[in-house]
């Protein structure tokens, strides 16, 4: 068990990577040793991001795989889909631990490729990766090597979901719309995302198809032996961090919200980071922190629900969550660094 880390964040200029450096800096258990950027060569961390000085002395440097593992013991790859899965076998290969933040080791192979039209280039560890939800997976990460760190959609709709599902308690039918922060599609310039365009706006976009549906089809289906029929419409908010899901759901038999809130106590109990709420969560309770708030409101006659969740996009959606995957591969206390 390693309680002193070195650390490297693959990707390090962009929100998520921006985000992990954040939050590794004020980590006890962690020395950040190696950052990466493609474009930014050799450029000091601190001068791309001010806020910084004085608490890295790093400069920004080309990705080199045999210099980074020698250097650092985990390896964080804030890296697009498809581009983390050049990096991640040379690191695998060398002993030293991955967390991947983009999708590149979510989906079986098949089903990425028909959403990320690629075919997978290392199927070989597809099959060892875990999948880095603690509270529901955390028996795997503490032995695994590599992190598929979950989709920020899929940690607010899964965590939702899961407990009602394995408890068998509502119908397979499933509607989600989720509203995401502009930060959700990286820091790249796109005309769409210009601040006039943006702020006071909201739009949905690539329903039925978006990426996170198999991603989060997948994993809930291993809660309940019925297939899912998830109906998922995401859509942008003018917000710059959060993530937030609304979700319809009919039970089964008639439920009380004694019942409900007793089946997400019993799955919640030992998770810090999920906070089960007296009433329908706010985005802003969460943003900044590696909370995801849920709360939901009953209909009893009719067996519906509406439950909302609330996450920060780059916190409990990416970096926050990545922190919490390595707390728990060194074996130490899931909230540390994160409170
Ligand atoms: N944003 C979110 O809310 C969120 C949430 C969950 C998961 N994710 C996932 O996390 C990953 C990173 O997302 P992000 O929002 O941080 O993206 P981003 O802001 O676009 O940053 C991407 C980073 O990767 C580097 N990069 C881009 N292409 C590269 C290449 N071909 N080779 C090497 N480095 C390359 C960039 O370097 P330079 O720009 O310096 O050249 C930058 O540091 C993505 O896979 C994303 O899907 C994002």
């Amino acid at each position: 068990m390693i309680k002193q880390a070195k650390v490297a964040v693959l990707g390090a200029t962009g929100f998520t990577g921006e985000k992990l450096v954040e939050i590794l800096l004020s980590h006890p258990n962690v020395e950040i040793v190696y950052l990466s950027s493609r474009t930014e060569i050799p450029v000091p961390y601190s001068k791309l991001f001010p806020r910084f000085t004085g608490k890295t002395n790093l400069n920004c440097e080309p990705i080199d795989v045999k210099k980074a593992t020698e250097k650092a013991d985990i390896l964080f790859l804030s890296l697009p889909h498809t581009i983390s899965m050049d990096f991640a076998p040379g690191v695998l290969a060398q002993g030293k631990k991955v967390i991947d933040l983009s999708a590149d080791y979510r989906l079986d192979a098949d089903i990425y490729e028909k959403y990320y039209k690629m075919s997978h280039k290392d199927t070989a560890n597809l099959k060892k990766a875990a999948y880095g939800m603690p509270e529901l997976f955390k028996k795997k990460i503490e032995k695994a090597s590599l992190i598929a760190n979950p989709g920020c959609y899929p940690t607010s709709v899964i965590l939702a979901l899961y407990p009602l599902l394995k408890e068998g308690i509502i119908e397979n039918k499933i509607i989600s719309d989720s509203k995401s922060a502009i930060t959700g599609a990286g820091r790249k310039a796109v005309i769409e995302y210009h601040y006039s365009n943006i702020s006071n706006n909201i739009w949905a976009y690539k329903p039925f198809v978006h990426q996170h549906v198999p991603e989060m089809v997948e994993i809930l289906k291993a809660a309940t032996s019925a297939s899912i029929d998830l109906l998922f419409t995401p859509q942008v908010i003018g917000v710059e961090a959060g993530i937030y899901s609304t979700i319809y759901v009919t039970f089964k038999k008639v439920a009380s919200e004694e019942q409900i809130s007793a089946v997400y106590a019993k799955y919640y109990k030992n998770c810090p980071f999920v906070r089960r709420m007296s009433s329908l969560p706010k985005l802003k309770d969460v943003v900044g922190t590696n909370f995801c708030d849920i709360g939901f409101a009953l209909d009893e006659k009719k067996r519906n629900a509406v439950i909302a969740s609330a996450i920060d996009n780059l916190i409990k959606g990416a970096a926050g969550q990545a922190v919490q995957n390595m707390n728990v591969m060194l074996g130490l206390d899931e909230t540390t660094g994160l409170l």
